[in-house]
């Protein structure tokens, strides 16, 4: 009897102090807008009825399908926290996926005859041969296997953005492993080796940045991508928030084996992750502190995290790239497979990966690769140039970010219903174009927040929720 009190006293006491303890936040509408092609309708009703919900905070999501923009999503909140909802134009900083595009000029130089993968990177760049560091060649650094996973120099955000600086002390960075020897994620350091390469392999010494505007953005039919985002844009940035304790216990204990896996590697790699991921400070990952909502970070150009655009405007990036044929056929061969497969010592994983970008199986044929990119919190960039009779660029960002184990299912689901639509389409393409009937329906579904857009009829359904296992832990 006595035990029954004592329960039910401290559940009591338990929901009292819940009461004060836990945000007191109002329930939100889901807001959602956009425009999605017909036959890409379904990916709408996904967005909106599975997906919008499961963020704490905005989302959104664009295919570029044959060249043309056939989904374009958002919804949720810029700043959940300020009642601003993410419109149209809101942008969110994408954090690794900025790589993607890193190694995408990297292989516009491979493909214009200024670099191979196979060139000794001191053959651009002489003073980098110190330390162990002189047979280092241009695949290594790609590859993540400088051993420069980490400038363990304490530097201010100037010194960040001063590249004679970041010169020199890359040039006197010792090694954290034998180069060549064992693949490490370079998650910071990657993108100033990158800008580095570029100044000198450029026939015009152009900063990565400016090679960006120049050889890309201005190409591109939607140019809302922004690696060193300009001031005035700043006000259409959404705030990024970190996952919620909860989320990130739920994310880590998914999988029991992988979090052993991983609690063992990490101490025998004498934490090299968190190294990696917290040097420099103002460009830290996974701390409590959030730099990347400090605008002058936004406005450096750093190509391993700072990118900052619309999904529709990333996507739009290696629409560009693909549509312009800026990376030749045998650059894009090479690219398309990873090289990769060893186990990460900062990610702690096997991820394939290789010349810069992170590789999955494809959905629907597991001989095949899409390439692309991960960011922190779950943001994604992913292509291939040609299946099916075209090239298919996904993207997918978020503010509200998710935790690694976790992080990328969201996007997954959409990408596996978009590959599924796109497959559907390309059969009807196929049987109108043997009915001698050719006709593009370019009709589009335009919705706005609170209409039900989806048009009746619809015969498909999606396997929201049904995706497949993510074996990733971190990416910044
Ligand atoms: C670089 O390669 C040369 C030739 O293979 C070798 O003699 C030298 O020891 C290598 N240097 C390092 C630091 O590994």
């Amino acid at each position: 009897m006595a035990s029954w009190l004592v329960v039910s006293l401290s559940a009591l006491v338990a929901a009292v102090l819940l009461q004060f303890l836990l945000p007191h936040s109002q329930k939100l509408p889901v807001l959602v807008g956009g425009r999605v092609d017909e036959q890409f309708s379904d990916i709408e009703r996904l967005f909106r009825d599975e997906i919008l919900p499961d963020e704490r905070e905005g989302a959104a999501f664009a295919v570029y399908y044959k060249g043309r923009l056939v989904v374009d999503l958002w919804g949720g909140y810029a700043d959940r926290s300020a009642l601003r909802p993410w419109e149209s134009d809101t942008m969110t900083v994408v954090y690794s996926s900025t790589k993607a595009i890193g190694s995408a000029m990297i292989a516009m130089l491979v493909s214009r005859g200024n670099l191979k993968y196979e060139d000794l990177v001191i053959k651009h760049w002489p003073e980098f041969g110190k330390h162990g560091k002189e047979n280092v060649t241009v695949d290594w650094l790609m590859g993540h296997k400088s051993g420069i996973a980490f400038l363990a120099n304490p530097m201010t955000l100037e010194e960040g953005n001063n590249h004679a600086f970041i010169s020199q002390i890359i040039e006197n960075a010792v090694p954290h492993w034998p180069p060549g020897t064992q693949t490490g994620y370079h998650a910071i350091t990657f993108g100033w080796l990158i800008d580095q390469l570029i100044r000198r392999v450029d026939p015009q010494h152009r900063s990565a940045a400016q090679y960006y505007q120049e050889e890309i953005q201005q190409l591109s039919q939607d140019n809302d991508f922004y690696v060193g985002l300009p001031e005035q844009l700043e006000h259409r940035v959404a705030r990024i928030t970190n996952p919620q304790m909860s989320e990130s216990l739920m994310g880590a204990f998914s999988s029991g084996l992988l979090l052993a896996q991983t609690m063992y590697r990490y101490w025998q790699t004498d934490g090299l992750c968190m190294k990696a991921v917290s040097n420099p400070v103002f460009l830290s990952v996974m701390s409590d502190e959030i730099p990347y909502n400090n605008p002058r970070v936004h406005q450096l150009a750093q190509f391993s995290s700072t990118g900052i655009g619309t999904a529709r405007g990333l996507a739009s990036v290696f629409n560009t790239v693909l549509q312009k044929n800026l990376i030749n056929r045998q650059v894009y061969e090479r690219i398309a497979t990873p090289t990769i497969h060893d186990i990460d010592l900062v990610i702690l994983h096997g991820i394939p990966k290789g010349h810069g970008f992170m590789h999955s199986v494809h959905p629907n044929d597991k001989t095949k690769w899409i390439v692309g990119h991960p960011g922190n919190g779950g943001q994604s960039v992913e292509f291939v140039a040609d299946v099916n009779g075209g090239p298919l660029v996904l993207a997918f960002v978020r503010n509200g970010l998710k935790p690694g184990l976790t992080g990328l299912n969201n996007y997954l689901a959409l990408r596996n219903a978009a590959e599924k639509a796109k497959r559907r389409r390309t059969e009807k393409e196929e049987a109108r174009s043997q009915d001698d009937a050719a006709q593009q329906d370019e009709s589009v579904i335009v919705t706005e927040a609170g209409h039900d857009p989806v048009a009746a009829g619809q015969d498909v359904q999606v396997a929201a929720g049904h995706v497949e296992e993510v074996d990733l832990l971190f990416f910044t």
